[in-house]
């Protein structure tokens, strides 16, 4: 067998499960709350205006659904593997044990895109929505990477409150999980109640036209081309919302940190899916049906969510500034939960000895990886602070959509590799499900644009360099079985 299809034998995985050190803290409702903070963010508030302007139109909503059934796929995958293997290291270490360490290393790889990448793209956007909330207060040249510079000719030198919030909330992990998993619950009970409230007092503001037709026609000017009309828009619409639901899978990095993972993971991630879900299809059906989604084209932009309250809700000015708030805190909870994943994918690969020790060192008061958390600051904070932010979005659900593919896959392989291995939760209809999985997220990768793609080849190709270069020979379960071997030959 090839050096690099070695595969963690499933009774060393369990009993690292139990020797880890990470408190156990969190309980049921704590993940479902983690998996809301990860979820509702700048996807629901920013991309659902530009998948109805762009491509949907009122029909955007079916691209929530659409794009929710692509997910569920996925997310009845991870919670198998989830509830079998309570790791934090999530789809790498399940990976490890169905497909071998080069595929477990290829998707760690892949994940520091969705975790490290997300965490950088939504700490710029959060300087952006304060600078806005603030009246534009903050100079220019101290909001925006060196590469940007304004109309007027001034050149950015550093974002730096996209550096501040990623500093705080790095300092919140390090204290400890508990104590985050509290300040992520407080979040969302705000974001949630925000949204709900747009939808209650904006489902009195619909106007039944803007819903006719309900279905772009290909006679609408700009919208010729296959993906911008009919049901070619509403999955083009479903990639751009997709985006909106990552962050579920997050849920499953802190499987080694959960009371009783078997129970509770399907729960954390099935169950944030379900009600990020039902939030979404409402509020695109109640903002889509309050303005206009042609206004969309032109007006609002980012900001789409207040100019529909200003524009067409009379009297509920103040719900315009309450949405921005509850956009500043999506974006610190999706943030916390992108950090905390990626140092926990981080621990796994480390305690494997792919990456350096540094990674898995636990702060002795509080079982916190605090040297990784700080690693990870300084990697992410030189992206946010020095890198625009439109780099880094597609290259987030790159990563996510080859997480989910290997996912799905994984299911199908253990199923033939290990029919009988207790599943507390088990993903029904295989092998339908893995496969409809697997083809949907596929496509949606190939629908990316051509230089997401192309910067995600390049960076797969560094991370096998370091593969090859030190993962290869530092891997304690290659050390372990070259022991082995060299005693067979004695
Ligand atoms: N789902 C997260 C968001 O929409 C990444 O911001």
């Amino acid at each position: 067998m090839s050096k690099t299809l070695i595969k963690k034998p499933i009774h060393t995985l369990l009993a690292d499960s139990e020797k880890h050190g990470l408190k156990r803290t969190l309980g049921k409702m704590s993940l479902i709350l983690l998996g809301i903070g990860a979820i509702i963010g700048a996807g629901l508030f920013v991309r659902t205006a530009a998948a109805s302007a762009e491509a949907a139109g009122p029909a955007v909503t079916l691209s929530f659904i659409v794009a929710a059934i692509g997910c569920a796929f996925a997310g009845l995958c991870y919670a198998e593997f989830a509830s079998m293997f309570p790791i934090a290291g999530s789809a790498y270490t399940y990976a490890y044990t169905t497909m071998g360490e080069l595929v477990a290393w290829i998707i760690g790889w892949a994940l520091i895109m969705e975790y490290a990448l997300g965490a950088a793209t939504v700490s710029i956007a959060w300087s952006e929505y304060l600078n806005n909330l603030l009246g534009g207060v903050i100079p220019y040249e101290w909001c925006h990477s060196p590469f940007e510079s304004s109309a007027a000719g001034v050149s950015g030198i550093m974002n730096a409150p996209a550096l501040v919030i990623l500093l705080a909330l790095t300092l919140l992990l390090i204290r400890g999980t508990q104590e985050s998993a509290i300040v992520n619950g407080i979040i969302v009970f705000i974001k949630v109640g925000i949204v709900l409230a747009f939808i209650a007092i904006g489902f009195n503001y619909i106007n039944s036209d803007n819903y006719t037709p309900y279905i772009i026609g290909e006679n609408v000017a700009g919208h010729e081309d296959f993906f911008k009309h009919g049901w070619g828009g509403i999955l083009r619409g479903a990639a751009i919302v997709f985006f909106a639901f990552i962050g579920f899978d997050a849920v499953s990095t802190a499987a080694q940190e959960a009371k009783n993972p078997q129970k509770d993971m399907p729960w954390g991630i099935l169950g944030s899916l379900v009600i990020c879900t039902i939030l979404y299809v409402l509020f695109a059906h109640v903002l889509t049906g309050v303005a206009n989604w042609q206004e969309f084209k032109v007006a609002g932009k980012e900001a789409s969510v207040a100019y529909a309250i200003q524009n067409h809700m009379p009297g509920y000015e103040w719900l315009g500034t309450l949405v921005t708030i509850a956009i500043l805190a999506g974006f610190s909870s999706v943030i916390l939960v992108m950090l905390m994943g990626q140092s926990r994918v981080f621990f796994s690969m480390s305690h494997d000895g792919l990456i350096p020790p540094v990674f898995s060192k636990l702060h002795n008061k509080y079982k916190t990886p605090y040297k990784s958390n700080w690693i990870l600051f300084l990697f992410v904070g030189a992206f946010a602070g020095f890198v625009p932010g439109s780099i880094a979005g597609d290259l987030t659900s790159f990563g996510t959509l080859l997480a989910f593919v290997l996912v799905c896959a994984g299911i199908l392989v253990l199923r033939k590799s290990n029919p009988d291995l207790k599943r507390p939760f088990k993903t029904p209809l295989v092998p339908l499900i893995p496969i409809l999985g697997i083809a949907v997220c596929s496509f949606m990768i190939i629908s990316l644009d051509h230089t997401t793609q192309l910067v995600a080849v390049c960076w797969m190709i560094v991370g096998l360099f370091i593969y090859f270069g030190y993962g290869l020979s530092k891997s304690k379960l290659q050390q372990e079985h070259r022991k082995s071997k060299s005693l067979d030959q004695v």
